[in-house]
């Protein structure tokens, strides 16, 4: 899973116009939402507010969003609804969702005080609980009506962190900077050809999203993916290796630096202005080294960053080199990919690793780029919370 997808269902009171903000904050962190607006709701804000917020097309069709959510949140859940979900009603757009999501439900009640305190609603709340469903608020203080007591929805804040949780994400690295490089670059041969590598970007996509669910302020460096990055980060294109020299340098007081990406060791010494063309002759191409980027940020490194760095190679070998690499380029892990193997690797959507440190090594069995990405993350956490 790249981007959480969370269905945000609004319902017809006062504060419905709260959600506006919450949708808001979901959509900035990078999660997929997608309104469900139920017709009272209507009545105080309009479906077309909440659609523009979640950068969608107003007529977007809801229905084939019910049922591949991740997360869906009422917001607010009127004493109505909270009825309906009790007893399986499905009426509308909300209840139809709360049936066919298998996933975490939140609900944020928001009603005056008399309403919450009935023993209908009590009696419904509970249900709601044994049956699983995680209840945010209501707070004390003043409701839209005037009146003063507990029925108050919990603030979008509170709303949005108790929505991060419930999909799993973190703030372990909340405050820190993070690069992530991923892809493969190409090197020009002339004005349509190149030298490249079949790294499609998606270890490096997997590994910013990680580190976005963890609350960290993340760029990515994209040398021609062939994955959408993630939301809610920074994304440079740096398609040469000398793109991505000048982007890795312009970056390089990040705390944690991860290394996916698959940058050309070689380039052609001449890059044709024009497309070669073909004349039978044989083309004779020199090339010359690039930059190695991981050993120069292994040498200049300071303030405790943590560098990640990533070996493709083949078989036990290639582990012995990865293990030399960590060492001769001065840096903190290696993340070793048995690129001899055709069903994991490259350009696969699953990956089996080995986490080189300089105290102990981890071998992850395999496993889909994302959990990858997750036990990557975690060990770097560990180093950085070494080095503070
Ligand atoms: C001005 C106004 C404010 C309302 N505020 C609330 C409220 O805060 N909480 C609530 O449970 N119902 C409130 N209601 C009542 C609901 O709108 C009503 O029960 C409606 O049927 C809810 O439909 P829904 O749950 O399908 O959105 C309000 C009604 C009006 C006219």
């Amino acid at each position: 899973m790249l981007v959480a997808r969370v269905l945000v269902g609004v319902t017809g009171g006062i504060a419905a116009y709260k959600a506006c903000e919450l949708v808001r904050l979901l959509v900035k962190s990078g999660h997929d939402v997608m309104p469900l607006i139920t017709p009272s709701a209507e009545h105080f804000v309009r479906a077309r507010t909440f659609f523009a917020l979640a950068r969608r097309a107003a007529g977007d069709d809801p229905y084939p969003h019910l049922t591949q959510a991740d997360l869906l949140v009422i917001a607010p859940a009127t004493a109505n609804t909270l009825a309906k979900l009790a007893h399986g009603l499905a009426d509308n757009l909300v209840t139809e969702a709360a049936l066919a999501h298998r996933g975490p439900v939140l609900a944020a009640p928001a009603m005056n005080p008399r309403m919450w305190a009935h023993p209908a609603t009590r009696a419904n709340v509970e249900t709601l609980r044994e049956r699983g469903v995680d209840i945010v608020g209501p707070g004390e203080g003043d409701t839209g009506e005037g009146e003063w007591g507990i029925g108050r929805m919990a603030e979008p804040e509170e709303i949005f962190r108790r929505c991060r949780e419930l999909l799993g994400e973190t703030d372990t690295l909340r405050g820190r900077r993070v690069l992530v490089t991923a892809g493969g670059t190409r090197e020009p041969l002339d004005s349509v050809r190149f030298l490249g590598n079949r790294s499609s970007g998606r270890m490096g996509v997997a590994l910013a999203e990680e580190a976005r669910k963890r609350g960290a302020d993340v760029t990515l460096l994209a040398a021609n993916l062939s994955v959408p990055p993630p939301h809610g980060i920074e994304v440079v294109e740096t398609p040469t290796a000398q793109a991505m020299l000048d982007a890795v340098r312009a970056h390089a007081d990040a705390d944690l630096v991860l290394m996916a990406a698959a940058v050309a060791d070689y380039r052609p010494r001449n890059e044709l202005q024009d497309k070669r063309a073909k004349d039978g002759d044989v083309w004779q191409v020199t090339l010359e080294p690039t930059t190695d980027i991981l050993r120069e940020l292994g040498s200049r490194r300071e303030n405790g960053q943590v560098l990640v760095g990533f070996a493709a190679d083949h078989g036990e070998q290639g582990l012995a080199r990865a293990r030399e690499k960590r060492v001769s380029k001065g840096v903190d892990l290696v993340v070793f990919n048995d690129v001899s193997r055709g069903d994991i690797g490259f350009d696969a959507p699953e990956n089996e690793v080995v986490l080189l440190g300089a105290e102990s090594e981890q071998r992850i069995d395999r496993a889909p780029k994302d959990r990858i990405a997750a036990a990557i993350v975690e060990k770097a956490e560990e180093l950085l919370r070494e080095r503070a």
